[in-house]
């Protein structure tokens, strides 16, 4: 059989994931995407393989194949539990390597190698010894947005989910200044959550994020009359989530919705987390109006499918950068909890 006709069998395999995807994709583009969906999920099985998929990938593998979905963080700390023998990253490179810091004993791949990300390739780790010299004693928060190299030179990690609680934390242990990076929005976000912490940080940006702007926001409020719940991620600048009602990671923003159940919401994040809220909260009313990750969309089923047949490419980093990065990232999920 060929694994990639839409035959009754994969209609038969996929049935219970079609009402999943809220009518997103024609019958059409259905029959192209199930047979995927249905080799991917066997191969899966085979491999014993599990696919931890980040909020902004499209809804055919956010609701097709992924095992588990979520942000930043959650991907870590499930990445740190499984017992399966291989991770597929359904996500950016930087979230391959976390995984590989997690378990260095597992395979995990990566379905493009370029899937890379503005921030992580906004700092090296040079650049961070250098920060080390300049502010000696100030600890270095880094974003999990970075290399396995630039977190090996860190005492703690963040992700947009936690990084005011670890700021907090550091003040609590005596730190009154601290270098949050390479995020500089995310830094004079956390700088106003936690006003008592001096925050230094780094010139990196999202190329998603950076783009709003509170123009944007105020157009849309007066659009529908200030009847909308305006919602962004804490990686845009500081005038967008000054106008914005609330602010969080991925996940945090999934949340909310789910709890507050607003009528109509302004999603000011990465384009497919859009779609993935609207097919499982069809009585929300999503305002369009997002920007796509370039990086984030290099991952699609074909190489998923071909990462899982091929077992490519298999995420391998030096050893020494691996013990040093594992710190960071197990004291970020110690001071998480
Ligand atoms: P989250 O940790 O909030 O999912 O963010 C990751 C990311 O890349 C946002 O652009
Ligand atoms: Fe990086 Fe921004 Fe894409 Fe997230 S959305 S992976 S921060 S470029």
């Amino acid at each position: 059989m060929n694994p990639l006709t839409y035959t009754p069998d994969v209609a038969r395999a996929t049935a219970d994931i079609r009402p999943l995807l809220g009518g997103q994709y024609s019958d059409t583009a259905w029959e192209g995407l199930a047979p995927y969906i249905a080799e991917i999920n066997r191969l899966k099985r085979e491999r014993n393989a599990v696919i931890l998929a980040h909020n902004y990938m499209t809804p055919d593998i956010y609701f097709g194949v992924a095992d588990i979905v979520g942000d930043s963080l959650k991907l870590a700390m499930e990445a740190a539990r499984t017992d399966a023998d291989v991770i597929v990253q359904a996500g950016v490179y930087f979230m391959a390597e976390t995984s590989k810091i997690l378990c260095p004993d597992k395979i995990v791949l990566q379905p493009d190698i370029d899937a890379g990300c503005s921030l992580s390739e906004s700092v090296t780790a040079e650049d961070v010894r250098l920060l080390k010299q300049k502010f000696p004693g100030v600890p270095v928060v880094t974003y999990v947005n970075t290399s396995a190299a630039v977190k090996a030179e860190s005492d703690v990690c963040c992700t947009s989910g936690n990084a005011a609680k670890i700021v907090r934390k550091l003040k609590g242990e005596g730190h009154d200044t601290v270098l949050l990076i390479p995020d500089e929005y995310l830094a004079q976000n956390v700088a106003r959550e936690v006003p008592d912490v001096k925050v230094l940080t780094w010139k990196g940006k999202c190329i998603v994020h950076e783009r709003y702007t509170a123009e944007d926001v105020a157009d849309i409020r007066a659009r529908f009359k200030g009847d909308i719940y305006v919602i962004a991620h804490p990686e845009c600048h500081p005038d967008v989530i000054a106008a914005s009602d609330f602010s969080g990671s991925t996940a945090q923003l999934q949340n909310i919705i789910e709890t507050d159940r607003p009528g109509r919401v302004l999603l000011i994040t990465e384009c497919s987390m859009g779609d993935n809220l609207q097919a499982a909260n069809p009585d929300v009313e999503f305002v369009r109006s997002c920007f796509m990750c370039p990086y984030m969309k290099r991952i699609s089923l074909p190489k998923i499918l071909h990462s899982l047949q091929t077992m490519t490419t298999q995420v391998e980093l030096p050893g020494d950068v691996m013990t040093r990065a594992r710190r960071p990232i197990e004291r970020m999920l110690d001071l998480s909890l």
